[in-house]
């Protein structure tokens, strides 16, 4: 048995906290060898919830659940923090406009960035999942001075695996036959899902698989707005596979990547494809020894370059939006 990993969550009351605390209870993130220490963050209005949660995670007898505590306080629930999922955030409520949801959630992750800086283990990753997810991540981050960055992600598996789903239909082949898919930009509708690199079996798309009218008129739309069809068709948002997604995110940070496969996660940009720096953007990512690495040298098309630019356009404007309202540290302007 290896030592324990301490993993807090926030919003752990939510939908989100609901699929994902018993998974990772169960192992999924680390393997059966690690026993998982639970730490539940809420606000008070949640924090009923999540004892409730705790209670079924306590009833479930999980070998290696070593801990469950539930915290309605930063400094507290990320002391000692190995690995940090950010889930709760504040929706976007009819009328609201950017500017006043940009707002909301920098005086959620900027706080909970510094308490993550005074309180969590030397070793700490953190991923964000609440929206804007991106921007979140640059505000936590910016709140974490002696973080290094890299350490930082925003998720965006769950559009990989929505990705990986659509072309398994398209080509009828298992998702576990195609790799080297990728998700570009911000986790929004301006994400861009890019197949140029795509392998089903080993081999790259060729022939009637390319069809550009397919990509741009069905698949990257469908990708794209996929959180919505699932709000329209199921009456609440993506939260299961939201769960699924930061599972395999964190896994693969931890595990590493399969040789010859990459995956995306958003990332802290240094300019790499000619993307802004100083944004978290997803990227095609592999992860090896605890890192994630941006995939280097793809070819990239001027429709492809055209299409990121979109999503990255929209990431400066997020930037810019919390730095008019004096939300991140001058240094990260
Ligand atoms: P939910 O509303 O069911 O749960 C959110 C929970 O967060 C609530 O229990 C709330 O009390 C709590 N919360 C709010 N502020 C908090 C704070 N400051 N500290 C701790 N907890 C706090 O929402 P759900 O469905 O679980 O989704 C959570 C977030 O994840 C949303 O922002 C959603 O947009 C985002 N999301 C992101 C995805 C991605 O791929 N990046 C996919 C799906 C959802």
């Amino acid at each position: 048995r290896n030592q324990p990993v301490t993993v807090t969550v926030t919003g752990a009351g939510g939908q989100i906290g609901y699929a994902l605390l018993f998974r990772a209870a169960a192992g999924a993130m680390f393997g059966s060898h690690t026993p998982v220490r639970l730490r539940l963050l809420e606000i008070p209005a949640g924090v009923r919830a999540a004892h409730g949660v705790a209670l079924e995670l306590d009833d479930c007898a999980f070998p290696l659940l070593a801990s469950v505590d539930v915290f309605d306080e930063a400094d507290r629930a990320f002391d000692g923090t190995d690995v940090a999922v950010l889930v709760g955030a504040r929706p976007r409520t009819a009328g609201m406009e950017r500017k006043d949801l940009l707002a909301a959630n920098a005086g959620i992750f900027g706080p909970q960035g510094r308490a993550i800086n005074d309180n969590a283990g030397d070793d700490v990753r953190i991923v964000v999942v609440g929206n804007p997810a991106n921007t979140n991540a640059l505000i936590a981050s910016a709140h974490a001075p002696d973080i290094p960055v890299d350490r930082f992600t925003a998720l965006t598996r769950l559009d990989h695996n929505r990705a990986l789903a659509q072309l398994s239909h398209r080509f009828g082949v298992d998702t576990g036959h195609i790799t080297r898919m990728a998700i570009w930009g911000n986790h929004s509708n301006t994400q861009f899902p890019d197949v140029s690199n795509v392998a089903v079996k080993g081999s790259p798309l060729a022939g009637s698989q390319l069809d550009r009218a397919w990509l741009r008129d069905e698949f990257i739309p469908k990708v794209a707005d996929r959180g919505a069809e699932i709000i329209a068709v199921r009456g609440a948002s993506s939260a299961a596979s939201a769960a699924n997604a930061i599972i395999d995110h964190v896994h693969d940070w931890f595990k590493g990547t399969p040789a010859g496969d990459w995956t995306s996660a958003a990332v802290m940009s240094r300019g790499e494809y000619g993307t802004p720096a100083g944004v978290f953007c997803s990227f095609p990512v592999t992860a090896s020894g605890g890192a994630w690495h941006i995939v280097p040298d793809l070819k990239m098309s001027d429709e492809a370059r055209s299409r990121l630019a979109i999503s990255t356009d929209e990431l400066l404007a997020e930037r810019a939006a919390v730095a008019e309202l004096g939300l991140l540290p001058v240094h990260h302007v």
